[in-house]
This record gives structure tokens, sequence and C-alpha cells, in this order.
């Protein structure tokens, strides 16, 4: 049988209708509860967690969300590999692609941010990320996005706001200085967790706009709801397609 895969959505992913749902678990975990209970169930083939990294309905901001919780609460029921979907700002990227990033950089502050917090709960560690994500994971979202025919960028640096505000245009200009490609509000320290639990982890980035100061005007919730609606078919397709190469 496949491997049960978790998929971990933002905004606009909250439900995902492909799935068919088995059941659903809450979990409690030593750093409290998960942002939802997480729903069991298939995708095509693929058994998969699906965890709403906002709570069901999406009532809980970037900042305010438990990443350790969901984290933990994940690998506690046996993943091992986790597919993070969120919404992000195109940098270098225009609105209507999706981007398998290969890099961070991580702007956020006073979020809990690791497991290493007590000598008793868990000895300390330094955890390699020089490769933030898991390389196997992202070949297979690369294929799946391939082989789907989705507009999809297969690099990219992610530049993690503290959010919920948006940026300012300055911030993004030193954003792209430093080399970031693309600005959003929740990719850290989802992914910092999940390479502290050894866990595989790898993030579709779907630009929803242009980041602040690169496009028209003002950035506005409509916009980026108008196309967000126009990635939802293509998550789909591209996690359909996935099959063939999930071990
Ligand atoms: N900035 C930060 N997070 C985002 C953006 C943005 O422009 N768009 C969607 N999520």
């Amino acid at each position: 049988m496949a491997e049960r895969i978790a998929i971990v959505g933002g905004s606009g992913l909250a439900w995902l209708e492909a799935l068919v749902v088995e059941r659903q678990k809450i979990v409690v975990t030593p750093y409290g509860e998960p942002s939802a209970p997480l729903t069991f169930g298939r995708f095509g083939e693929v058994p998969v967690v699906f965890l709403p990294r906002h709570g069901g309905g999406h009532t809980i901001p970037p900042h305010l969300v438990n990443y350790r919780a969901n984290i933990w609460a994940l690998e506690s029921v046996g993943i091992k590999s986790i597919i993070s979907v969120a919404t992000v700002g195109g940098i270098t990227m225009e609105p209507g692609i999706i981007c398998i990033p290969d890099q961070i950089i991580d702007y956020t502050w006073g979020r809990e941010h690791t497991f290493v917090d007590s000598c008793d709960v868990a000895p300390v560690k330094h955890v390699d990320f020089s490769a933030p994500y898991c390389e196997q994971l992202r070949s297979i979202l690369i294929k799946a996005g391939k082989r789907a025919s989705v507009r999809i960028k297969t690099e990219g640096a992610y530049g993690a706001t503290q959010g919920p505000r948006l940026e300012t245009a300055a911030e993004i200009q030193r954003m792209h200085r430093d080399g970031c490609d693309l600005v959003g509000m929740t990719g850290m320290p989802e992914a910092a967790l999940a390479r502290e639990l050894d866990l595989c982890f790898a993030h579709l980035s779907l630009v929803v706009n242009w980041a602040a100061g690169l496009g028209k005007g003002p950035i506005t919730m409509q916009d980026i709801q108008k196309n967000l609606d126009l990635f939802i078919e293509s998550v789909k397709l591209l996690l359909g397609n996935m099959e063939a190469d999930w071990p």
C-alpha cells in the first residue's frame, strides 16, 4: 500500500473537495491543539491526511498558527512526508505560477519555532537546514506538475514574513536584494519543525499577486481570491498526477 502523505492546506484550500474522506481524528499534543482535527482519506490512490493550517473555518491568522502542534500531530499518526500548500506574493514570478521552492529566508519573529525547548522533552540538536526542502518530494511534485501541464517553477527562494499585514514596497525591495523570489506568511517555522522531526517536507507556493509595490496599485483581497480560485483546479491536477511516482 502507498505511504500516507500529509497535505497542510492554506487559504482557499481549507477543504480539498477531491479528497474521499474516511475518518477524522482529534489529536492532542504536548504543544497544544493542532489547527483542526486530522482528516484521513484518499486522493485518488494516494492515502492522505489533510490539515487546514488556518483551522476549519479559516480563523487562525499566520502568526497564531500552532505550527508545533500541527507538525507534531502529523508525525504522531505516522506521517513521514508533508506537502504544504499556501498562497504567496510574487517578487520575481508573476501571478498564476505554482513554484516548488528550494530555499527559504526567514523574516518571522516571536513564533514558537522549535521543538528544542526543554532538555527533558528533546535534547539540544542543531538540524542541518542548508537545503530546507526534501529533494525527493520536490522532484515528485515537479514531475507531477509537468505531467499535469500546470505552470510551475522548479526552484525559488521563499521569504517568510510575519504578517498578518502585507509588506511595504521597501520591504519587498529589500527581500529582492536578499534573493527572495516569493513572499508568504506561513512557510516558517513549518519547514524547520518538519526537519527537526526528520520529516520530508516540500512546499507548493501558489503565486496569487505581485508582491507589494510590484503590481498596479494596492493588493486587494478580491484580486487574491480571484487568482486563488483559478489555482484550485491546477492544484488538484498536480496532486492527482503524483500517484505514478508516489512510493
Ligand atoms: N505577501 C505575503 N503573503 C502573501 C502574499 C503577499 O504578497 N500574497 C499571498 N500571501
